[in-house]
């Protein structure tokens, strides 16, 4: 994917320029301590023997090389450039450039992860609920879905700029942005300033997401045919907690049982 831009610097593809230099703007986050919360849920929660996970929005791959040191794991996003930087951070791991919406695997997992609010690029309530589905159409008997939700649409605060300041002193880089709401969506056009010895780069990149309430995110899960559980605790980063959805081993069974008998029905008597 390549990053077109207007004159004023605007990039068209958010994650594109944002993608040299999201790890020294997130190195504040604790990838390892969260992928051994997100391992303990998946041995909790998840089907005996999980082993296949599916990093979705897996960005730079900063679970996923803590992940894979103990699950068979495989990273999906729909950013080209995130995907070169993970694919230099584990080089081992597969991973698929698509969309959460609509991507098609021929396999499926025991875990599905969707971290660090990526769900909410899905903007969409209808969009949240065809997420889900296709999730849920990718996990085995048993499996989990676990997902960093966006902030509420109660705590979504608007109106305030936000500055932020991150890098080196060899490597500076300033992030600044206002907060708006247009409808059930927050917008943050995010200005980056980054020193390089070459000169200072300025770029835009417009984040739309959508703000969904626990109940939306209850709603697309069990209309997936997960059963929902807002995990206790704070969860990764503030206040917005962790979506868990769990595929019922048994209903999925039978469901399973049922397609297979319906199909060799519709296929007469066998010769
Ligand atoms: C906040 S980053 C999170 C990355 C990573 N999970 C982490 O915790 O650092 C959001 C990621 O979502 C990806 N993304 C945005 N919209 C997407 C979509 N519709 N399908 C798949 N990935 C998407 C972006 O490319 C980006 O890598």
């Amino acid at each position: 994917m390549t990053g077109r831009r207007d004159r004023a610097g605007k990039s068209e593809n958010t994650y594109h320029d944002l993608a040299g230099v999201y790890d020294a703007v997130y190195a504040w986050k604790n990838y390892a301590r969260e992928a051994r919360r997100v391992r303990a849920i998946v041995r909790r929660f998840g089907p005996p023997g999980a082993h296949r996970v599916l990093d979705v929005a897996c960005g730079t791959g900063h679970h996923l090389e803590h992940l894979a040191r103990w699950f068979d794991v495989v990273g999906l996003d729909s950013s080209g450039p995130m995907l070169r930087v993970a694919r230099k951070r584990v080089p081992r791991v597969r991973f698929v450039e698509a969309r959460m919406e609509t991507f098609r695997l021929s396999e499926r997992f025991d875990a599905i992860i969707c971290l660090f609010s990526s769900i909410g690029y899905v903007r969409s309530r209808g969009s949240l609920e065809r997420t889900l589905a296709n999730f849920a159409r990718h996990l085995r008997p048993g499996g989990v879905v676990l997902v960093e939700p966006w902030i509420r649409p109660s705590e979504f605060l608007t109106g305030s700029t936000h500055l932020g300041t991150y890098g080196t002193p060899q490597f500076p880089i300033v992030r600044m942005h206002l907060s708006e709401r247009r409808g059930g969506r927050s917008i943050m056009e995010m200005h980056y300033l980054v020193g390089t010895k070459g000169g200072v780069r300025h770029w835009v990149e417009r984040h739309d997401m959508g703000l969904f309430a626990r109940n939306v995110y209850r709603v697309a899960f069990v209309k997936a045919g997960l059963r929902f559980i807002a995990l206790p605790g704070p969860g990764f980063t503030g206040t917005r907690g962790l979506y868990l959805g769990v595929m019922p081993r048994a209903e999925r069974a039978r469901r399973g049982a049922r397609g297979i008998r319906a199909r060799s029905r519709s296929r007469g008597p066998r010769p």
